[in-house]
């Protein structure tokens, strides 16, 4: 995969994600039963990046743009509401324009427009919503919501082309850790949640604790690799009566006191130990939930989704676990695990060939919930 990459004067990074894993038909489902193909001009702006892609069929990808913030917000050891709305405003034209001149295109040559309306932060949330918008208005072309979670999802479905429902799927991101069987498109059962961390939340809580800064996950990763996984052994919640439940905060009151022992000790704690340790106990919990659920619902799918999907060391177990209990583990690259816009495009076709169509009167929900949200099949005013 090539990521052309480019440092704009505000600092804000520029990038266009291009590789035939994206834009290769292979085996695609969607291009056996249709006849005509779906193109959806797909956008995405909850939380700190502005992104916007053009994708086929759900499943090829003719250009992705990211416009990541992530360095304005590092400054403030997390994402500033008020300034990401903001540079959502300045960069999402210039990324949609990107988006149709990257795929050849132009608003006349698409078929919908789809735009993430939660979960996320609403000021965030507003801008994608607004321009979708205005996009269909002006163009009369039909309009899709999108929820976040379920375009994470749907990235898997861009690389791996063989890939059908049902399956189980582990999300992982800043804000939500769900283990759901995808029943169908866009149909899920949640069978598992984080009863108060998300899995993110608590890799940038860990990461600031120890001194590691924003954004903690990566961070926490790549300091992981050179630290001992077993120098502290720290808990994994199990929850009696809700055993796909998750539980983060226990481990990670357990790493400030860790950090607070050594200080009134007057010791250095080693922050590759540290980080390596509680890694290994996060991702443990994680592969653990993930292939009981396969086995005891009878699945032998198994996807990751969200940003700590690419975590290296949860790819490297879930992997080696999958495999040892024989089930086909699909997993999207790293960059797609994180925020995108094509995986927006993903999850927008299937709801476009249920024939669901929000009117003009869509609105950002920042608490969308995942599953049974209402959907809307006739365009309203
Ligand atoms: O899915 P995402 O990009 O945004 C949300 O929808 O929340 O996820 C962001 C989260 C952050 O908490 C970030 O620290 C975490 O994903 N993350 C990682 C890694 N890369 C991003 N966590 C662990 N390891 C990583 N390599
Ligand atoms: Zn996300």
């Amino acid at each position: 995969m090539n990521i052309n990459k480019n440092i704009e004067e505000d600092g804000v990074i520029f990038m266009s994600i291009k590789g035939d894993e994206l834009n290769n038909s292979g085996e695609n489902p969607a291009s056996k039963e249709e006849k005509e193909d779906v193109v959806i001009l797909a956008i995405e702006s909850s939380c700190d990046e502005s992104a916007a892609a053009v994708v086929k069929n759900g499943r090829e990808v003719l250009s992705n743009i990211i416009s990541s913030q992530i360095a304005l917000h590092t400054v403030y050891g997390g994402v500033v509401p008020e300034i990401a709305s903001r540079k959502h405003v300045e960069k999402m034209n210039g990324c949609i324009r990107a988006a149709l001149s990257e795929a050849g295109m132009t608003l006349k040559d698409i078929d919908a427009v789809a735009v993430t309306y939660g979960p996320g932060l609403v000021g965030a949330l507003l801008v994608g919503v607004s321009e979708a918008k205005a996009i269909a208005f002006a163009t009369g072309k039909p309009l899709i919501g999108v929820h976040h979670i379920e375009g994470h999802i749907s990235a898997n479905f861009i690389e791996n082309k063989d890939l059908e429902p049902p399956f189980v799927c582990l999300v992982v991101s800043g804000g939500h850790s769900h283990l759901v069987v995808v029943k169908d498109y866009g149909e899920y059962d949640i069978i598992g949640q984080t009863r108060d961390d998300a899995a993110g939340e608590a890799f940038d809580k860990v990461a600031r604790a120890i001194g590691l800064g924003y954004p903690g996950g990566p961070k926490i990763d790549k300091a992981a690799k050179e630290g001992n996984p077993d120098a502290f052994s720290f808990p994994k919640a199990q929850i009696p009566d809700a055993e796909y439940d998750f539980s983060f905060s226990g481990l990670k009151s357990s790493v400030l006191n860790i950090i607070n022992q050594a200080k009134m000790q007057g010791q250095e704690l080693n922050q590759a130990d540290v980080a390596a340790s509680f890694q290994k106990a996060v991702v443990e919990v994680l592969v653990g939930h993930a292939i009981k659920a396969c086995k005891e619902y009878g699945y032998n799918k198994l996807a990751i989704a969200g940003g700590v999907a690419s975590n290296s060391g949860l790819r490297e177990l879930m992997e080696k676990e999958c495999k040892a209990n024989g089930i086909s583990f699909y997993r999207p690259s790293p960059v797609l695990c994180t925020d995108n816009a094509a995986m927006i495009g993903a999850a927008a076709y299937y709801e476009y060939k249920k024939g669901v169509r929000f009117g003009l009167d869509m609105n950002a929900v920042p608490n969308l919930p995942l599953g049974d949200r209402e959907r809307r099949f006739h365009a309203g005013k």
